[in-house]
């Protein structure tokens, strides 16, 4: 008799495995459905490109079709697309073909917009969770052990499976933060984007290691690469779908001007210190 196939384990006793698709496969939408897989959960993808082939190699069902997709019995629908083009990706979902109601789950770096998107448009049965996993696949090559994963509960019925969801994060050593869609978007403009800011700020003047860096110096060119290595969609995102952004770049330029200021100021008295003394 054939012996039975060992079933995956949940990942901690009081979560079940989960059938997750995820909407958008491209960076970080592969980046988080390979820890997905090692837990045990069942994933499946659409995107508007073609993954058939990279699905294949991980054990995931890709769907063209996004009518299938949707129509494929899942507890969650995971949305990883660039912030800039999400509501028509959700706009283009058959949201009537949802065989139940669903968990939605966003992982934008962003808050306030697709929580007010996914409150709009999602019928009053689906779910919503808004999540912001505060690392990527550069940040977290080694894991994701005391990484931040941000989490607002927007609208949840079946905390069994909103539950088992959050799970995947803290399971992996996440630190854990709850808060509003609000808060995250004005903490996130005064770090996350001044950060990013920084980087690309830094690649514009093409900064390169030099055969006498410091320490400081070695940490932005790292910064520089990191940075530079996100797509400008979801760079523009940032900016574009906070609405707290725009003051801290105001700030941020405040402040350059003042350094600068300084440093002028400065140079024009020991200009005048030095006529003083001849
Ligand atoms: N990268 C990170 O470190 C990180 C960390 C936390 C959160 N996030 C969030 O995760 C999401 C994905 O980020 P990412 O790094 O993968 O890069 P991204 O450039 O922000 O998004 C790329 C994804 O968006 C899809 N997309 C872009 N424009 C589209 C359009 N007009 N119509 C349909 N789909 C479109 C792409 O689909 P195709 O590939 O099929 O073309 C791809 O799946 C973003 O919302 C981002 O804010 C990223």
């Amino acid at each position: 008799m054939p012996l039975p196939l060992p079933l995956p384990l949940p990942a901690t006793p009081s979560s079940q495995t989960l059938k997750i698709g995820i909407v958008g496969f491209g960076n970080f939408g592969q980046f988080l459905a390979k820890t997905m897989i090692k837990q045990g959960h069942t994933l499946s993808a659409t995107s508007r490109s073609d993954y058939s082939d990279l699905c294949f190699q991980m054990g995931i069902h890709f769907y063209r079709d996004v009518s299938e997709f949707v129509s494929s019995d899942l507890d969650v629908i995971l949305l990883c697309t660039s912030i800039l083009s999400l509501s028509e990706v959700v706009g283009s979902l058959p949201l009537s073909s949802l065989k139940r109601p669903t968990l939605f789950v966003d992982v934008l770096s962003v808050k306030e917009h697709p929580r007010d998107l996914l409150l709009r448009v999602l019928p009053e049965d689906s779910d919503i969770l808004c999540t912001h996993p505060m690392f990527g696949p550069q940040t977290a090559k080694n894991g994701w052990t005391d990484l931040t994963f941000m989490y607002d509960k927007v609208r949840i019925r079946d905390e069994a499976i909103c539950s088992s969801f959050v799970q995947i994060f803290a399971c992996e050593g996440c630190k854990m933060v709850q808060m509003s869609c609000e808060e995250h978007d004005k903490a996130a403009a005064k770090s996350q984007f001044i950060t990013h800011t920084i980087g690309r700020t830094l690649g514009e003047m093409d900064i390169k290691s030099t055969p006498i860096d410091t320490k400081g110096f070695q940490a932005l060119v790292k910064l520089k690469e990191t940075m530079m290595g996100n797509s400008i969609d979801l760079y523009s995102g940032l900016f574009v779908c906070n609405r707290f952004a725009r003051q801290e770049l105001e700030n941020l330029e405040r402040a350059l001007y003042k350094v600068k200021e300084t440093l002028l100021q400065r140079m024009n008295e020991d200009h005048d210190q030095e006529r003083a003394g001849s």
